[in-house]
């Protein structure tokens, strides 16, 4: 362990440059538990961390990199021991703590999950910070009610990390009315490969923010964000419940009160990065078992140095899917 490969992302005069470099556990964030990373992913987020004023980083240098799987190499926490096979999502991993994209990661013993027993390290991954907020949002959402298997769901972001797992699970699970939503129409067929009945561009949506439009959806999972939301929340049916998960399309949020008031509709949020351990452990124990999809996404492997190319693709809005990096 006395030195290994790590992505480091640096600023120098208001310029970021990042590059493979050879380093040691002092270069790591402080922590009790070092894992030796197996796999990391790609996610949206990842990508905003290569930004300048991305809003993902907020000290240089840094190992980007927000969700690692691996397994126990020294442990001072009475939870973990050397061998074990752990996963981390969230918390400030990748970006006030040192990430994933790195040979070793050391971090609070804490914000560590076991992995389930009938998951693989890849697997883990496979799924990432994207496929776990997907779990999450499909969670919440049976929990608020959605279990006929023809309820009229929306998933906004299809073909993206958190739409595309989304949509897997719902699949699997035996809904049958799903739509996916895609930004244009060169992803349609891509949507329906990935199991979609139905599927509309955000370019066909009701650009005249009318109040209310006419009533087409009980459910939604949307990771777009911005006017897309803006537009779902007219669209959705009496007791209608949209969960947000991102804002790939934008932060802004253009509403009036009347689907709440009217149409009793709900916008719940999903957070994956601050959520309790209790729900972590059991989220991570449905894709392990009932919800796993792992066979059903498409899943790109790429090593270290491929991930600069993958940014771009998220960046240029060219990403499908899920991407895991091989460390
Ligand atoms: N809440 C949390 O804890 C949490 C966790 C993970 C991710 N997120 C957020 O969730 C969002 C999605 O993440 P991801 O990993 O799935 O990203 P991704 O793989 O890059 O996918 C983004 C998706 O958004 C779609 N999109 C972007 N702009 C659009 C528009 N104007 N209209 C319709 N679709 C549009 C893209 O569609 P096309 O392919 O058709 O262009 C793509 O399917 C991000 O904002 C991310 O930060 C939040």
């Amino acid at each position: 362990m006395d030195k290994f490969n790590a992505i480091v992302i640096r600023e120098n005069n208001n310029e970021l440059s990042f590059r493979r470099e050879m380093i040691d556990l002092s270069s790591l964030s402080e922590g009790n538990v070092i894992v030796h990373v197996n796999y990391s992913s790609l996610n949206y987020k990842d990508m905003l961390g290569f930004q300048l004023n991305g809003g993902v980083i907020r000290n240089y240098p840094m190992i980007p990199g927000i969700d690692f799987s691996g397994e126990v190499v020294q442990s001072d926490d009475p939870d973990f021991v050397v061998g074990d096979e752990v996963v981390l999502t969230g918390y400030d991993v990748g970006m006030a703590h040192t990430g994933g994209f790195s040979e070793y990661a050391r971090v609070p013993g804490k914000w560590l999950v076991h992995i389930p027993a009938t998951m693989g390290m890849r697997e883990t991954m496979i799924y990432g910070t994207a496929g776990f907020t997907a779990a999450l949002a499909v969670d919440r959402l049976q929990r608020m009610g959605m279990n006929n298997p023809k309820a009229r769901i929306l998933i906004a972001g299809v073909t993206g990390g958190v739409g595309s797992v989304a949509l897997a699970i719902l699949k699997n699970l035996g809904y049958e009315n799903i739509t996916g939503m895609v930004h244009n129409g060169e992803r349609e067929q891509i949507a329906r490969d990935f199991g979609a009945d139905h599927v509309i561009t955000s370019s066909r949506l009701d650009k005249d923010q009318k109040p209310l439009t006419s009533a087409k959806y009980d459910f939604a999972i949307d990771a777009v964000g911005g006017e897309v939301t803006s537009q779902i929340l007219p669209a959705m049916a009496y007791d209608g419940i949209v969960a947000i998960t991102g804002n790939a399309g934008g932060n802004q949020l253009f509403t009036t009160v009347l689907p709440f008031i009217l149409r009793a509709v709900s916008l719940v949020g999903i957070d994956s990065v601050s959520v309790d351990m209790e729900t972590r452990n059991r989220v991570w124990n449905l894709l392990a078992r009932e919800w796993d999809v792992t066979t059903d996404l498409r899943v790109e492997e790429i090593s270290m140095d491929q991930i600069p190319e993958v940014v771009n693709k998220i960046k240029d809005g060219q990403h499908i899917g899920r991407t895991i990096v091989k460390i």
